[in-house]
């Protein structure tokens, strides 16, 4: 077989065979296939479209380009969840431990943050002397042990989408959905979970700008999924604004606690509570969304999510001081608010530019090797549809240096659109994909 054979056949709009698709993916993984021929076929992808074999094989060959985790001999479910990314969305460090302490355990390897988005690994590792680098061992054991383990993407899955996925990136070959599709689930296949509940973001501060695209995507990874034997459900929710109040690391996690002990923002613990729920329903734990909701619920009221938390935080050699007494994390040296410029109603936000400030402030990446500051970030104080009185603040901003604040002061300030039309709220949830 030869790489440029199976360019022109897609060039041309013919489907791909099984054993062409297969060879391309593990060819160019090997490095077999030099990038400007893997661009090439990437943008006739792009353009021709997949069927949803064609889409089917090419997941299944990224799964296999690197490791596959088993975890049958671990636990005969387990849980895993994706978000396709957002602006304040520390979801992940709620939900795993309200889901892990009913009973249903969670394994979830995660990413670093880029550009406006911020990544759970990241949030995780602003607690002091917290893991992220497990290997597959460790990764089971603990899995095994407590029922809950959170770490980076030490365990090399899906290669062949790790090198897609930076080609991508620069040859304006992102947004097509058969390459979404497989690039998400290859690595959650490969992960080992066979509950899958993916959270697909949509809005402002999302990859997916409007419903119909976003379901669109959601509706094929699920069926996709499903082909391939895993249970699993999908929600549309809203990315028009940051998730909760806190948008950066230390910030997040803090925020995240306060969930856990039945306090902070109320969307993000609805939002929570909605996501924990499906995963429970999904794995059969819960009979239905309503019994779902009432076990998460439960595993806050009663402290048994918190306490899974900090077990996971004690078994990554976290220091769980840090846990107990949150006002032990680092904490940053300027915090200066941004007043309102005006009387009215919040009529709109740019969450992306409320994630770019939190970049400005240090607290995430422009380049994948950027360093970050843990300590920074916003909180933001009003949501769609609030009303604004002039001069209160709008957001607080937590600095480190203050040509850095003074950036993110005007790149939050052009983020927030004040009106004197009220508006209604936004939804948390657009769709639910079961
Ligand atoms: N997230 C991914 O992991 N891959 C994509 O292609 C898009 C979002």
């Amino acid at each position: 077989m030869r790489a440029i054979d199976i360019i022109e056949k897609k060039r041309d709009g013919y489907e791909l065979s099984t054993e062409e698709i297969e060879f391309f993916i593990q060819a160019y993984t090997r490095g077999d296939i030099p990038d400007y021929q893997a661009a090439a076929w990437l943008m006739a992808v792009c353009l021709r479209g997949m069927s949803n074999r064609e889409t089917r094989d090419l997941t299944l060959a990224m799964t296999r380009s690197g490791d596959m985790l088993d975890l049958s001999d671990v636990a005969p479910i387990v849980a895993d969840k994706h978000s396709s990314g957002g602006v304040g969305d520390k979801v992940t460090l709620v939900v795993a431990p309200i889901v892990a302490a009913c009973g249903l355990p969670v394994g979830k390897m995660t990413g670093r943050g880029l550009g406006f988005t911020g990544g759970t690994v990241d949030k995780l590792e602003s607690i002091p002397g917290f893991r992220t680098d497990l290997s597959a061992a460790e990764f089971k054991a603990q899995l095994a042990r407590i029922g809950l383990v959170i770490t980076g993407q030490s365990v090399n899955l899906a290669p062949a989408d790790r090198k897609l996925y930076a080609l991508r990136d620069v040859t304006g070959t992102v947004s097509a959905l058969p390459l979404i599709v497989s690039s998400i689930m290859s690595k959650k296949l490969a992960g080992g979970a066979n509950v899958i509940l993916l959270d697909v973001k949509v809005g402002s501060g999302a990859f997916m700008k409007t419903v119909e695209e976003a379901t669109a995507l959601a509706e094929a990874m699920v069926q996709l999924g499903r082909d391939l034997g895993r249970r699993v459900g999908a929600l549309v929710s809203d990315m028009n604004q940051p998730l909760g109040w806190a948008v950066g690391n230390v910030l997040e996690v803090r925020e995240a606690l306060d969930v856990l002990h039945e306090g902070g923002p109320p969307d993000l613990r609805e939002h929570c509570l909605v996501v924990a729920a499906e995963m429970l329903v999904l794995s059969g734990r819960a009979a239905d969304s309503a019994e779902g909701l009432a076990m998460a619920t439960r595993a806050i009221a009663d402290g048994s999510a918190w306490r899974k938390f900090r077990a996971m935080v004690a078994a990554q050699g976290g220091d769980v001081r840090f846990v107990d007494e949150p006002d032990r994390l680092p904490r940053a040296p300027i915090v200066e608010a941004v007043l309102a410029p005006a009387d009215g109603y919040l009529q709109k936000v740019d969450a992306a530019q409320v994630g770019l400030a939190v970049v400005d402030l240090g607290g995430g990446r422009e380049k994948k090797e950027d360093l970050i500051d843990h300590s920074v970030g916003v909180i933001v104080r009003y949501k769609v549809g609030d009303a604004v009185q002039k001069g209160t603040p709008l957001c607080t901003i937590y600095a480190s240096d203050r040509a850095r604040l003074e950036r993110a002061r005007a790149r939050l300030l052009a983020a927030h659109t004040i009106g004197p039309e009220p508006v209604p709220p936004l939804p948390l949830f657009y769709k639910k994909i079961a």
